[in-house]
Formats: C-alpha cells, sequence, structure tokens
C-alpha cells in the first residue's frame, strides 16, 4: 500500500493512526488491542508492539529504500542487540578504525546503537532517520527489532540474527523497562504472564525466533543464525563466523597478531559498560515512549541464567513449555 506520509501529522489522533496502521497492516478490521507492559499494545499483522512502534513500523515498511549490500543485525530486544552492533561494526571498519591498540575507536566514545542505526527507531522521527538512513556510504550496517514478516517488502540483504534463551530474555525485558519508562512499575508476574502468553514488545518471542529461523534453513548464506548463550561461550570463534558472513575473514597474519582476541576484548560488557559514554547518567536518545533514554540502559549484567534469580522453577517450567510447544518440529533448540 502506498500511503502519503507525514509523520508530523499522522500522529495527532487516535483514529488518523487507526487508519494509517490499517493501511499498511494486511487486517482490514479494527486492530486488536491488549493493556500491555506500560501501555495499551496493538496486534500488528501478527506481533503485539506499543502503538508508536506500530506507526514506526508502517513509515518503515513504505519508505525505507533497501540496497543489496546492506547488512541487517536483526534481534528480539534484550537478545544481545548492543553486542552484536559493537562486534560487527568492529569487524567491519577495523581496516579503517584499527582495534589493536585502540586508542581513538569510535566505540569508545559513541554508543553502538549511534555506530549501527536501528531502521525504525526512534519512533516518529522517521522523516530526518530516512534523510540520515540515505546519507550512510554502502556498505551499511543497519539494526532492526522487526520481525521478519514485517521488514520493508524490497529487503533481500544479509541478515545476521540473533537469539537468546527466552527466560532470560524476560528477566531482561522488565529490568530494561523500568529502567527506561519513568514510573513505570509492572509487576513482575503481570509482565511474566503477559511474555508467556505473547504479549510483549515485538513478540510473540517465539513468531520473531521463528520467522528468521526458517529463512536461516531455506537460505544460510544470507540469514546468519546465533545464540547469545554460544556467544558469551565461544566470543572469538563467533567474530571469525562473523567476518566471514560479512565478507571481511580475518587474515593468518590478523589472526596471529590476536585481532580477534582484540575485538571481543572491545566489545566486551566489561569495557564496553564501563566507558563515560555508556555509563554516563546523560540521556542520549529519545527511546521507548519518546522518553530520553540514557546509554546505560543497555547494559546490566551481561550474564547467562540470570533468570535463576528471579524465575521459580515453576515459571520456568512455564516459560519452557510454552517455547518449546512452539518451536516443536521446527530444528530450531534454544
Ligand atoms: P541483561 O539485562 O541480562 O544484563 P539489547 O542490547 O538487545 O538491548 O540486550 C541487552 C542485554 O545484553 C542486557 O542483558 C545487557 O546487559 C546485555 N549486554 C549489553 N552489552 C553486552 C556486551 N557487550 N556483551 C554481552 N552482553 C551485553
Amino acid at each position: 500500500a502506498q500511503v502519503e506520509l507525514e509523520a508530523d501529522s499522522v500522529l495527532t489522533g487516535e483514529e488518523e493512526d487507526e487508519s494509517l496502521l490499517l493501511s499498511m497492516s494486511s487486517s482490514s478490521n479494527k486492530l486488536q488491542t491488549r493493556e500491555g507492559w506500560w501501555t495499551t499494545f496493538v496486534l500488528y499483522d501478527g506481533c503485539w508492539m506499543d502503538r508508536q512502534a506500530a506507526m514506526s513500523v508502517s513509515l518503515v515498511r513504505a519508505q525505507f529504500v533497501p540496497r543489496d549490500d546492506d547488512v541487517l543485525l536483526a534481534t528480539y530486544p534484550k537478545c544481545g542487540t548492543t553486542w552484536l552492533k559493537a562486534l560487527s561494526f568492529a569487524i567491519a571498519n577495523r581496516h579503517r578504525h584499527p582495534v589493536v591498540s585502540a586508542g581513538h575507536h569510535p566505540l569508545l566514545t559513541q554508543s553502538p546503537h549511534d555506530l549501527v542505526p536501528f531502521i525504525e527507531l526512534p519512533f516518529r522521527h522517521i522523516h530526518p532517520l530516512a534523510a540520515a538512513l540515505d546519507a550512510i556510504p554502502s556498505p551499511r550496517l543497519l539494526g532492526t527489532h522487526m520481525p521478519h514478516h514485517l521488514l520493508p517488502p524490497r529487503i533481500g540483504c544479509r541478515i545476521v540474527y540473533l537469539c537468546r534463551e527466552p527466560k532470560d530474555v524476560v528477566i531482561s525485558t522488565w529490568h530494561f523497562m523500568n529502567k527506561v519508562i519513568e514510573g513505570f512499575s509492572i509487576d513482575f508476574d503481570k509482565a511474566f504472564e503477559l511474555f508467556v502468553d505473547g504479549c510483549s514488545p515485538f513478540g510473540p518471542i517465539w513468531n520473531h525466533y521463528l520467522g528468521y529461523w526458517n529463512k536461516h534453513v531455506e537460505e544460510p548464506d544470507r540469514v546468519l543464525f546465533l545464540k547469545y548463550d554460544d556467544m558469551m561461550a565461544d566470543p572469538a570463534g563467533h567474530v571469525k563466523k562473523l567476518a566471514e558472513f560479512l565478507r571481511v575473514p580475518f587474515t593468518d597474519d590478523e589472526v596471529d597478531a590476536g585481532v580477534v582476541e582484540e575485538v571481543v576484548r572491545l566489545c566486551s560488557f566489561e569495557k564496553l559498560s564501563r566507558l563515560p559514554v555508556n555509563s554516563s547518567v546523560v540521556a542520549g536518545r529519545v527511546g521507548v515512549d519518546e522518553r530520553p533514554m540514557k546509554n546505560s540502559v543497555f547494559f546490566r549484567k551481561g550474564k547467562v541464567r540470570d533468570w535463576k534469580n528471579y524465575l521459580t522453577e515453576e515459571m520456568a517450567k512455564k516459560l519452557d513449555a510454552a517455547i518449546e510447544e512452539k518451536l516443536k518440529g521446527s530444528g530450531l533448540t534454544l
């Protein structure tokens, strides 16, 4: 559908929003809504999100101009997007910005989210953002939380997808929302139930995972599928794999010189989270719900299995069972 898109005017009223969303979604009926996490969520073509995210997704679908040599870093929120962006940026730009004795490396002074922008964020500011995305020279590294089936129709570029153990994702999401949404204090049990029910930002999480997983199975050379826990267990192996996928494999000389380990170190949670740009209290961006957001919100613990400190055995079993049921037959194991 072609729609006249005026970002500043489309958001003036709920009815106008609804009509734009409907014109961009495959549904002709009123969008289903549910009291979500911090606000009402709409079910936009099978994906739960708040209304502003849905507007943004609609605008991206209509406006984004893809390039064949783009590389899209796709994640479900809280699966390690910040890490994946940092690693990919460091790998792809290592000849321009050496990582060995990286005194002036851009990652030391800029957030990974500024170096690798999301195509659908910040919400609403799509006009300036679209121009900014157009201005990035090829080959572009771009991020997205959009599920595969909602990506702009003409996207045919390579995609790196990163998923994570869902029990860790729900814990990370709950902490994140408590930090970024002022006055947000959703009861943890309620948040958990919504998550298990599929109602979470860009959820259901299993549909998000499966959309990219199925594409990966179909086209393994075009869609690389990674897991946070595996990356934590073998970061160097994943850095090499990522470099090959990005078509900038490490040479033997680089490997001998320890460049792979330098990339791992530069992008580690310990290194990035302690940098002033990522730990300062200064709001660096517009975030969820259009509120100012600090870069520090993207760093919490960076551990696997932190869910053990929060979920009861019963909760863990419930989420495991839901995920197992949804992934059955797909070949994807987490
Ligand atoms: P926790 O909340 O479990 O600590 P995203 O980047 O998709 O928003 O995901 C955020 C999660 O990734 C948070 O998890 C955060 O701490 C973790 N994280 C951020 N930077 C990381 C890094 N460099 N290495 C590993 N984990 C990182």
